[in-house]
């Protein structure tokens, strides 16, 4: 199919053109303040079936039904609410998407068989012109391929939609950036079904209590009913697998330093460019929800343009239309998460090499609780579980001036594995509190934490880490290792080595694992840990 390309900035007709292939059963992709839409005349079910096929949409998605005033509504819809005509008075024409009850002359596919009718009234003065020229009310879903990124400008309509659909109207590029608010007044309370640049907080000021349905920024779980069928699908995903890094400016710069940069990029924002050494496309200012969203949907475009494969993001604010930036963000990224100052957990077999690996990471800037230390000061003078352990074990465990006798617990506690697990269930959760506070301390100011911990799953640290590091290495080298370290015999080395977990303990419960041993090379495995 040839498609016509009508530029109303040199062509006066182009409107009316426009309007023409619509009133004909036909397909034009007309520019609004929001994205470009793919617009067919709403109450055509066989021109309204076209999009779906030029689009690739699954057909139980719903289209949204563009009007030209707000007194054509009623004859969509079999009731208008008074909170529609507050909000209609307040934003339309703009950004905003109304749920409502729908009318028959409505067709089921331009609802996706729903017997509601999404309707919004768009500022764009070529879309108003073109809809009102038509005559008839238009469907029109963003005019992308399903599941790529809405387009912002011309060129992003023509790359998707040139020979699929009659016409493209070129009209530049678009506002807003994202989508409009879509936002259901058929419950009780209003809810946001998606976030756009009418956020809920301004709507709440024109109707009172809005709600925001969970979907804004968490995903789906399996099975849970999608109250906008559009939430359910793949969105706004380029070809590279984007991670939003949770951090700072300094915290980013430091956690993209260590990337190797092969088919690696950065979407960051402007200005931001000149600390970062990967490629980098920009999503608008810092603190700045407008520009971003203006910008948000062009970079992910640029950013399958570059060839990148895989893309650090930073992560913008959720106030405000902050909302709707990261709304499409995320699922862009397929709600992947990092966090740039991590707490990871680290542990391994007595002899595999965990303070090597330790080293290694504070090289990079980690900084390392040692949890070895905070056993032995666990049950020091003052503790506040020193008096519950006297209480299972003698009071005669204390001393007159209030010191713990060592070696008379070490005696009680080691003398049965019942013993040693009542010991170990009082001190590890004080162990695992003042980790998690050295920890969290180490984050804040901005660095990565390193738990090292030999007991780390054993007792339940893990669970509080964002993820878990486990370094492995054979028996022989181990006990090769252990008697140089400590200068020990080779029985009281394989002593030690007995009353630890086999390797797949560890290996099992790590999200990554470290091999220390020939031919294994150290710090190219490092890479692979996000940190
Ligand atoms: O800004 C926009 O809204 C753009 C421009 C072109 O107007 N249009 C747009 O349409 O984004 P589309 O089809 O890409 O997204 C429509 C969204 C989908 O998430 C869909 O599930 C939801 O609106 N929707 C449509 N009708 C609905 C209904 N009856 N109930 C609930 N959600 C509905
Ligand atoms: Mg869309």
């Amino acid at each position: 199919m040839e498609t016509l390309i009508l530029t109303p900035r040199t062509d006066p007709e182009a409107t009316a053109k426009a309007a023409e292939i619509l009133k004909n059963g036909g397909l034009v992709a007309v520019p609004t303040e929001t994205v470009y839409g793919l617009a067919a005349n709403a109450l055509d079910a066989e021109a309204v079936s076209k999009i779906y096929r030029a689009k690739g949409r699954p057909s139980d998605n719903p289209l949204i039904v563009h009007i030209s005033r707000f007194e054509e509504l009623e004859t969509l819809v079999s009731q208008v609410p008074e909170s529609a005509r507050l909000l209609a008075e307040k934003f339309w024409p703009g950004p905003l998407t109304m749920v409502l009850p729908k009318k028959d002359i409505v067709p089921g596919v331009t609802s996706g068989g729903l017997d509601t009718v999404a309707v919004r009234c768009p500022e764009n003065a070529v879309a108003n012109e073109v809809i009102r020229l038509a005559g008839v009310p238009l469907a029109a879903p963003s005019a992308n391929i399903s599941g790529l990124p809405s387009p912002t400008d011309f060129e992003a309509v023509y790359d998707d939609m040139n020979g699929r659909i009659d016409a493209i109207i070129d009209g530049g590029a678009c506002g807003v950036g994202v989508e409009s608010t879509v936002v259901t007044l058929c419950g009780d309370v209003p809810r946001v079904l998606r976030p756009g640049a009418v956020t809920p907080e301004m709507m709440e000021e024109v109707i009172g209590r809005v709600e925001t349905d969970e979907s804004a920024l968490h995903p789906l779980a399996d099975g849970e009913f999608a109250a906008s069928p559009g939430m359910k699908y793949k969105h706004y995903s380029p070809n590279a697998d984007i991670f939003v890094i949770r951090g700072t400016l300094p915290e980013f710069v430091r956690f993209v330093s260590r990337r190797t940069g092969e088919n690696e990029g950065v979407l960051c924002f402007e200005g931001e460019e000149k600390y970062l050494p990967l490629g980098c496309v920009t999503m608008g200012k810092a603190n700045d929800s407008l520009s971003q969203a203006e910008r948000l949907f062009g970079a992910l475009r640029e950013l399958d343009a570059r060839g990148f494969k895989r893309v650090y993001a930073r992560s913008p604010s959720e106030d405000g239309v902050g909302l709707a930036v990261c709304n499409r963000l995320y699922r862009s990224a397929a709600f992947r998460f990092l966090k740039a100052s991590p707490i990871i957990g680290l542990t391994g077999q007595t002899g595999a090499g965990k303070s090597t690996v330790a080293k290694l990471l504070e090289l990079d800037g980690c900084e390392t609780v040692d949890c070895d230390k905070i056993a032995r000061t666990v049950l020091s003078d003052g503790s506040p579980i020193l008096e519950e352990t006297a209480k299972v074990f003698g009071a005669d465990i204390i001393a007159p001036d209030g010191t713990l006798k060592r070696q008379l617990l070490a005696q009680r506690a080691f003398s049965s594995r019942v013993n040693a697990a009542k010991l170990d269930a009082i001190t590890h959760p004080e162990i695992i509190r003042r980790a998690l506070a050295q920890a969290k301390a180490i984050t804040k100011r901005g660095f990565p934490a390193v738990i090292d911990a030999p007991l780390l799953f054993e007792s339940g640290l893990d669970e509080f880490c964002d993820f878990s590091v486990t370094v492995v290495a054979p028996e022989k080298v181990r006990l090769r290792r252990i008697m140089r370290r400590d200068g020990i015999e080779e029985g009281a080395a394989r002593a030690r080595m007995r009353v630890q977990q086999e390797d797949g303990y560890y290996v099992s419960r790590a999200q990554y694992v470290i091999r220390n041993y020939e031919p294994y090379e150290l710090e190219s495995q490092l890479e692979g840990i996000p940190y």
